[in-house]
């Protein structure tokens, strides 16, 4: 008997699982699978395969990854990451992305890299490199030849670098059929072809000033030169950027530039010698800003383009048809001057072409052939300002259907379907810099309030608190009102575990790179509860994001700072740059007086007392470069002064509310110095060689111990190459009960004379890079504590439990039984991520640079937030949920077992009263 209470007992003890359960993600996680904002060049609508009947959307973005989206709902199928390391350094990394209707791959190119995937699942199919001649241009090539397969369509790239060079590579393979080199020292600028010939256009230099257009036509069987035009534009064209369009694939593809003052527009039909010019007529009576030219890419489509003309106030379009006989362009009709902005897409249905266009209030859509507008949808409320777009047309008899994916100024995505919102993807949140759990606790007011009575005399603060409590009388007939209501829905509720108000869902703060700032409801699967343009600036170098109750405000590195009401996005105050910024929170060093900020190659400590001179300099050794600092976070709770050892024994951790841990890297080394913020004493300095130090290098302080992890490649056999994650716990003394010299001193004379902590370490190998780490937070720090790391190689986020880490596991040994009551482990030295520590479950969350932790409510519960390039939240619970009650747990059925035992009470109690009395009477007699 003993022994199974013991053992259920131990059953108890041990956690069922530490995972996520599967019913919880999505419920107590969210997931913005971003992509980053989608170029205007290389995203469009495309089915992805000849048999499919519904489009997708397919982009490649400034993040050069590479996606599909469905344009129904805007999830992301599949994605792909197009950064290699071997991208050419130094180039702008500007991909492209071609599809053509009837294959089933998209094929893009980044650098000197060329790759076709399979456009319904991402698949890789080939891949193509040219090291050192980065792909400036790129072309399908559509040949009305019947005789080709229609499922494989080549590729026509061409490669600068010091030389232009031309590649047809095969559709299936990626090989390369035939190669056309340029030794002419011109600047190679684009592809096209037309159904009879490749063109490979290039920048001649002009005598003067100025460039020349170079169309040379190749055979594209054989890739020799057939002829070559030159058309003399070196008055106009200054350089690639002064070319307006070069026709891709349609029947007759053309190039266009216009002169610099925007007063004629020319036009020449690729491969023959005439040029167009047409005038521009000055519609607006205002200085053109920019002209942009959109035309299909499809082979068999109207040659029809259009031309928008933008101002400082507005747009105008003009329409132009292609002669094909003669080659010459004609204008058709103009679409009218309106004021705002105006985004113009192409759209094609067979060989029709359609010409969208979106406004704030509106949007239309008319026939290339004539200006009668086929469709208007008005727009409520007015869209955000959007900077290009593409559409997808679809006709029923009469009626027409139009979907338009718009890029806003923000960098978001958004599909607007016959003039409503369809979904809004988030994309600029792929730019995150730094973020924060916003404070809209109601309970400010009362907090205010208890701090007045703790500053008043007794009398005072006891009338305080009567009128307080008077006032508060004022809500009591509401709450009675309310009360039945709450009751009920309490009860029938099938979620117990609504943890609202214990600050598990708190609104999450974002600053953008770009001058943004969002709101992402965590209760509501992050959704973007608003969003607001808080800075003009393109870099704006968002250091941290501070809370006050109601409040959040976006400090810079310059030292201006915004600040923003979290409930509407206002902006409440704005603060200009002083010049001087302390490291962010989570580098920040920051006690009462003191604040140790990075300046070059130096880390400073300040005394509030006197902010001219620095208290302390921290300089590292010459040849070395600081790379990053890390302290405890400003809320880490510690439990227990010390711990406790399985023969009851304590070793006192050193605790130092105020040391920071420098990361320093030389030409093969790192070092890591932990240095006290208050004297700028370094108190542990810690060493390695043959360190990769392009590699990441990822620290994270808390507590009494630190943790940090960087690539090893083992300089000697005898040391261990791969990656490596250091842990190090500090205590005041090696022995147990002994507090060092700081037991027996009664009496410091100064700070300075603190002695060195007694650090234990231990190296684990594991099996990727962690790109960041972070550590959960409690409100108590009672709960066991997780590491968090960001793994950039299976795009996860894992939280590894303190306990396995712990540097105190014995090592070449079994822990003798004392260790193991302390749960201690022999040392392994490689440690492979459980399974369930992956707190980001089975999802992909890429590119994640930083991960932030705080506490909620609940001793149990710690929010973890994740950004970089997706943004990811989740709730961590190391310890168990120990102080939730489980989600199988049914008030309804407690409170009906209740009600059934008392029911069984009042019916047994008389029966069982008649029983005792009729035994004493039978007893008597
Ligand atoms: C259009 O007219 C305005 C005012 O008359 C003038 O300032 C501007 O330069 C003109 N633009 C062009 C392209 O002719
Ligand atoms: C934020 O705005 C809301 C709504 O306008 C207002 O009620 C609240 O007081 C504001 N909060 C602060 C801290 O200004
Ligand atoms: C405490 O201070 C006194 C006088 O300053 C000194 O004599 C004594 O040694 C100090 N005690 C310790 C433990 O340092
Ligand atoms: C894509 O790959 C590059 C280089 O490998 C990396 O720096 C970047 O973080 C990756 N992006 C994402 C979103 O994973």
């Amino acid at each position: 008997m003993r022994l199974q209470a013991t053992l259920f007992l131990v059953a108890s003890c041990v956690p069922s699982t530490l995972a996520i359960y599967a019913d919880e993600v999505g419920h107590i996680d969210f997931h913005h699978a971003l992509l980053g904002v989608p170029s205007e060049q290389s995203t469009f609508f495309q089915r992805p395969s000849s048999s499919s009947n519904a489009a997708l959307l397919y982009t490649l973005s400034d993040k050069s990854l590479l996606g599909a989206v469905n344009p129904k709902d805007g999830a992301l199928l599949w994605r792909q990451n197009l950064s290699r390391p071997a991208v050419t350094p130094g180039h702008d990394n500007q991909g492209l992305l071609r599809a053509s209707g009837g294959t089933n791959a998209v094929v893009s190119a980044l650098g000197d890299y060329v790759s076709a995937w399979s456009a319904l699942d991402g698949k890789l199919i080939w891949e193509n490199w040219s090291p050192g001649m980065p792909v400036v241009d790129l072309e399908l090539l559509e040949l009305e030849d019947a005789s080709s397969a229609p499922s494989v369509t080549d590729a026509i790239a061409l490669s600068g670098g010091k030389a232009g060079s031309v590649k047809r590579l095969d559709g299936s393979t990626g090989k390369i059929k035939w190669e056309f080199h340029d030794e002419s020292g011109d600047v190679p600028f684009q592809v096209s072809a037309s159904s009879t010939d490749v063109f490979y256009i290039s920048l001649q230099p002009a005598l003067l000033k100025g460039y020349k257009l170079r169309v040379t036509s190749l055979d594209p069987l054989t890739g020799r030169q057939t002829s070559q035009q030159v058309l003399n534009s070196d008055n106009d064209i200054t350089g690639p950027d002064s070319v307006l369009f070069v026709g891709a694939n349609t029947a007759l593809p053309i190039v266009a530039w216009a002169d610099k003052s925007h007063r004629t527009l020319k036009i020449n039909a690729i491969g023959t010698k005439q040029v167009t010019a047409v005038n521009i007529g000055n519609t607006s009576g205002a200085d053109i800003r920019s002209i942009k030219l959109h035309a299909p890419r499809t082979l068999n489509a109207l040659p029809h383009f259009l031309v928008q003309y933008e101002t400082e106030s507005g747009s105008w379009a003009e329409v132009y048809h292609i002669d094909l006989a003669s080659s010459t362009v004609s204008k058709a009709y103009s679409l009218p001057f309106l004021q705002g902005w105006s985004a113009f897409s192409t759209g094609t249905k067979d060989a029709n072409v359609y010409f969208t266009r979106v406004t704030e209030s509106e949007t239309t859509i008319v026939s290339s052939a004539s200006h009668g507008v086929l469709g208007r949808w008005p727009q409520h409320p007015p869209l955000d300002r959007a900077l290009h777009a593409v559409s997808e047309v679809a006709m029923k008899g009469d009626s027409v259907a139009l979907r338009s994916a718009i890029v806003l100024e923000s960098g978001d995505w958004q599909l607007i379907q016959n003039g409503a919102v369809g979904w809004t993807r988030p994309e600029a949140l792929s730019k995150a810099l730094a973020a924060n759990w916003a404070d809209v606790d109601s309970q400010q007011d009362l907090a205010h309030q208890l701090e007045v009575e703790g500053h008043e005399s007794i009398i005072k603060a006891y009338t305080h608190r009567v009128k307080r409590h008077l006032k508060d009388l004022e809500h009591l007939p509401d709450w009675l009102k309310e009360l039945p209501k709450r009751v009920i829905t309490s009860i029938l509720a099938d979620e117990v575990s609504n943890l609202d108000s214990y600050g598990v869902s708190k609104p999450v703060i974002v600053a953008t790179k770009n001058g943004w700032v969002y709101a992402l409801a965590s209760g509501d699967h992050g959704k973007v509860s608003w969003r607001v343009k808080a800075a003009e600036e393109d870099a704006w170098n968002v250091k941290s994001i501070q809370i006050q109750p109601g409040l959040a405000t976006v400090h810079v590195d310059d030292g201006s700072s915004v600040t923003l009401n979290v409930t509407t996005g206002a902006i409440t105050q704005r603060a200009s740059a002083t010049g001087k910024s302390p490291l962010s929170p989570e580098d920040d060093v920051s006690s009462d007086v003191y604040i140790v900020t990075q300046e070059d190659e130096r880390i400073l400590g300040w005394s509030s007392k006197d902010s001219r001179v620095p208290a302390w300099v921290f300089q590292p050794a010459p040849g070395e470069k600081i790379v990053r600092a890390t302290a405890r976070p400003s809320h880490d709770p510690v439990a227990s002064i010390g711990k406790v050892l399985g023969d009851r024994s304590v070793l006192y951790k050193y605790l130092t509310p105020n040391a920071a841990l420098v990361t320093t890297v030389g030409d093969n080394s790192a070092t890591f110095y932990l240095i006290d913020g208050v004297t700028g004493r370094i108190l542990y300095t810690s060493t390695h060689k043959g360190v990769d130090t392009a590699q990441p290098i990822a620290s994270a302080m808390s507590e009494n111990w630190f943790a940090y992890s960087f690539y090893a490649e083992g300089s000697d056999p005898s040391e261990a190459k791969g990656y490596q994650l250091v842990v190090s716990e500090m205590y005041e003394s090696p022995i147990p009960n002994d507090r060092g010299p700081l037991g027996s001193a009664a009496n410091y004379s100064s700070i300075a004379d603190l002695p060195l902590p007694h650090v234990i370490s231990q190296a684990f190998i594991i099996a990727e890079p962690i790109s960041h780490m972070a550590v959960t937070q409690t409100r108590q720090g009672i709960t066991t504590r997780q590491l968090l790391v960001a793994l950039p190689e299976s795009n996860a986020i894992v939280g590894i439990p303190r306990p396995v880490i712990d540097p105190r596991r014995p090592v070449g040994r079994d822990p003798t039984s004392t260790e193991v009551e302390e749960g201690l482990m022999k040392y392994a030295p490689v440690l492979e991520f459980d399974g369930r520590w992956y707190l980001s479950h089975a999802r992909q969350v890429a590119g994640i640079n930083t991960v932030l932790s705080a506490p909620t409510l609940l001793e149990s519960t710690s929010l973890i937030f994740g950004f970089g390039n997706d943004i990811f939240a989740t709730r961590a619970t190391p310890s168990q949920a120990f102080d939730i009650l489980g989600k199988g747990f049914s008030k309804l059925q407690l409170l009906l077992t209740i009600v059934a035992l008392a029911i069984g009470v009042a019916i047994l109690a008389p029966m069982a009263r008649k029983k005792k009395i009729d035994t004493l009477w039978k007893a008597r007699s």
